[in-house]
């Protein structure tokens, strides 16, 4: 069996003033006693203010998107070095919700990808199918093509994590039974190992989300590909979040 260290991944979307940052800090001071990783993808508008503001012991602080370029004359745009330089270690890249919503595909979101590794930081690509697809019997190879195409060349076990959520899962109290996600969690290291390597393989956490909640989370956590969870609508109260994370084997 290979130990891989757990981590918990907050996603707060868009969600979270100023005066959120108090739950921040609870996180933050109740992490200390944690044997996972965590951290938490804030909106950009208040990032820096929870790097001021937490310990920097345990939890990192994250962004949820970023432009694949550097700089340049793109309005409205935020790059992985602006996330980097406001205090985020972290990235999620390809959310279903930006794949669906702007259209993202999986060469833009590895070029994504590719940005927040070489600004030293690391990337959550997420990846996962919708319900039609599912109905289809198409999960394994939908999730193993998004994959394929968008893990970039310089990934490895240490600046990517993956993350597979359902799109039918997330947000809807639905969860696929447990063999689907240790399904789909195995086919996945099974694909990282062809393109990158048993060591690599070995290494990179592959996390589940899609309706995590303290009350599922430990069946989860047990499956042997599952190294972790995406959190969305649970992470954004402290006790909730910090009650999946006590799930950690
Ligand atoms: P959920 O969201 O936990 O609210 O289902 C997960 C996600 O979108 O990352």
């Amino acid at each position: 069996m290979i130990n891989r260290k757990f981590l918990i991944a907050g996603n707060w979307k868009m969600n979270g003033m100023f005066d959120s940052i108090s739950e921040v800090c609870k996180i933050d001071q109740y992490s200390k006693k944690l044997n996972c990783d965590l951290a938490l993808c804030l909106p950009n508008t208040i990032i820096y203010k929870a790097h001021e503001n937490i310990s920097h012991e345990k939890l990192i602080i994250g962004a949820q998107n970023c432009h694949h370029e550097e700089s340049g004359a793109f309005t409205g745009d935020i790059s992985a070095k602006m996330l980097k330089n406001a205090g985020a270690k972290v990235i999620i890249v390809g959310h279903s919700e930006r794949r669906q919503n702007y259209f993202e595909n999986n060469e833009l979101i590895n070029r994504k990808a590719t940005s927040v590794i070489n600004s030293g930081l690391q990337v959550i690509i997420c990846i996962g199918e919708t319900e039609e697809e599912k109905n289809n019997g198409q999960t394994n190879d939908v999730v193993c093509s998004q994959l394929r195409n968008s893990i970039p060349v310089i990934s490895n076990g240490e600046n990517t994590v993956i993350a597979y959520e359902p799109i039918w899962a997330i947000g809807t109290g639905r969860i696929p039974s447990l063999k689907e996600i240790q399904g789909v969690h195995s086919q996945l290291r099974l694909l990282i190992t062809e393109i990158k390597g048993t060591e690599t393989a070995n290494k990179m956490r592959i996390l589940y989300g899609g309706s995590v909640k303290p009350n599922n989370a430990k069946d989860i956590f047990a499956l042997e590909d599952v190294d972790g969870a995406l959190v969305g609508g649970a992470s954004l109260k402290s006790e909730d979040f910090l009650g999946i994370a006590n799930l950690c084997p």
